[in-house]
């Protein structure tokens, strides 16, 4: 007969937190977030840390080039999807490692001859105000001079004329040359008072834009996660089916870290894809398994696929149907314990500490902490970054509120046969494990991420932690029953639906 777990499957949710002794040194400005993601022996530093404990899915509406630069920028980490092919997964992340931090490429340009209507109309599609003039209007072409939206006025100058008229010419912009310094191109920007410094080849074409509000932006930002060569780094989804190209391709590109997209990793198919991996690269790459929710299912990926670090949860995740569908997962707080006891078993026993994801179901900022106390290493969230205005889906507006679609990897829409299947020649989907809907858009990755991490703080505040290796030993949870989780909410108080408004 089946063989059945004495304890309930349980969620998130059900857990709530019990301060410990907060002392004087404990406040949000002396805590850190950085965490493990690669394996480590006792005693040593993981080869490859995060400064903050979150990183985006593998997922088609979730992590693109522009998500990846914007998280690494705050000291996470994106897993660039490989639900597509090879090259263009391998373009994104070029295009995520190229992001110098202050050298951008010019996104809005036109001609001379064009008109400011023409103008208005790139200034709007891209939502920036700066535009290069070049010969042939492109980002490379050679340049001509600047235009900004203080340069007209859209609603008095007459929209037909021509941007010649209205740019700043060469011979007038203040330009840097390639090679100029980061810090050299500020010192411009700041003694002529300019918001723009052009950088120019030799030949007079435009090579890139330095704008004093990405200084100012990097000098809030100080938690960027860059590589050893100070390029941003970058996550990416692998396969167990073209490991053997993609693998190559992806570490050429420069992905700092490769992670197995599969909605259960407790195989021999993942095992023999990883350990190919290790024989081709050593340590030189970080190469994450999964996904598990049991002990078995972590200590396999951790001793026999020699993983770096394991992949939590089936069935949890926002856009998830498999628990419907086939019947398996788990609830993701049992899970999560369960691996999580098991990695610090395997760790007493063998000195080697594997850093554990918590991945799928987080619902909102509580359950990220309660995850993190439960264990988890980080956590890896879909829905969440979908929501950005760096995922890469387009806005869609529905009944008067902005959405941006969200769909899973095991929906019709991804056509992701790989993710759901270890054999080679899956060519169609028999029933989907995942749905294709919306989400609201909540803003850009830096607003979000800045609330998300100011609780984060404040609870590790609560528990006495200065960081969250500290925060998940000393964490004490308890069980609620429904009726606390009432309690919990506001009660006996009035609160309107409609504005109060004052009729003094
Ligand atoms: P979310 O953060 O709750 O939206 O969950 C995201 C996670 O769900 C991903 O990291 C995957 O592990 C998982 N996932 C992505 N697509 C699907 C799907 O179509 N079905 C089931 N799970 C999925």
């Amino acid at each position: 007969m089946a063989r059945i777990l004495p304890d309930t499957s349980r969620t998130f949710a059900e857990y709530l937190l019990l301060p410990g002794l907060t002392g004087k040194d404990h406040t949000p400005r002396n805590t850190s977030l950085a965490v493990p993601v690669a394996a480590y022996n006792r005693g040593e530093q993981s080869r490859f840390q995060l400064n903050i404990p979150l990183v985006s899915a593998s997922m088609q509406s979730v992590s693109g080039s522009d998500l990846a630069i914007a998280l690494a920028r705050q000291g996470g980490l994106a897993f660039v999807y490989c639900s597509q092919s090879i090259e263009s997964q391998a373009t994104m992340i070029a295009k995520a490692k190229s992001h110098k931090a202050g050298f951008v490429r010019s996104d809005s340009n036109v001609k001379p001859t064009a008109t400011l209507r023409e103008l208005l109309a790139v200034q709007r599609r891209t939502g920036h105000s700066t535009a290069a003039i070049t010969d042939d209007g492109t980002n490379t072409g050679k340049f001509l001079g600047i235009i900004t939206e203080k340069d007209f006025w859209e609603f008095e100058d007459n929209l037909d004329t021509l941007v010649s008229g209205y740019m700043t010419p060469v011979e007038r912009v203040i330009h840097g040359r390639v090679g100029i310094t980061l810090t050299e191109a500020n010192r411009q920007l700041h003694k002529h008072k300019k918001e723009c410094l052009p950088i120019l080849e030799a030949d007079g074409s435009l090579n890139s834009l330095v704008f004093k509000k990405d200084y100012v932006d990097h000098i809030n930002n100080p938690r960027e996660l860059l590589d050893a060569d100070k390029r941003l780094a970058v996550g990416a989804g692998i396969n167990t089916h073209d490991y053997m190209e993609r693998v190559p391709a992806l570490v050429e590109a420069g992905a700092d870290v490769l992670a197995f997209d599969s909605s259960d990793g407790y195989s021999e198919f993942q095992k023999d894809a990883a350990l190919w991996i290790r024989k081709r690269y050593g340590n030189n790459v970080v190469v994450g398994g999964g996904n598990v929710v049991s002990a078995d299912g972590f200590r396999y990926l951790a001793e026999e696929a020699q993983v770096d670090f394991v992949k939590v949860g089936i069935g949890g995740g926002s856009i998830c149907i498999t628990r419907e569908q086939k019947g398996i997962g788990r609830g993701q707080a049992s899970a999560l314990m369960d691996v999580s006891r098991e990695r610090d078993a395997f760790f007493q026993k063998t000195g080697k500490y594997i850093p554990i994801c918590s991945d799928g179901g987080l619902a909102n900022d509580t359950q990220i902490i309660i995850a993190l106390a439960m264990g988890a290493d980080f956590v890896m969230m879909g829905r969440y970054f979908a929501m950005t205005s760096e995922s890469p889906t387009p806005k869609v507006s529905i009944k008067g509120r902005i959405y941006k679609p969200y769909w899973g990897e095991g929906s019709n829409r991804a056509r992701n046969w790989q993710r759901y299947s270890d054999e080679g020649t899956v060519d169609r989907l028999k029933f989907e494990e995942g749905v294709d809907g919306y989400v609201p858009v909540v803003g850009s990755v830096p607003e979000v991420l800045s609330v998300t991490l100011a609780k984060l703080r404040a609870t590790m505040c609560n528990m006495g932690s200065l960081n969250l290796r500290e925060f998940s030993e000393k964490a004490v949870l308890t069980l609620v029953s429904e009726q606390s989780i009432i309690e919990g909410g506001t009660s006996n108080i009035v609160q309107p639906d409609y504005n109060v408004t004052d009729d003094k």
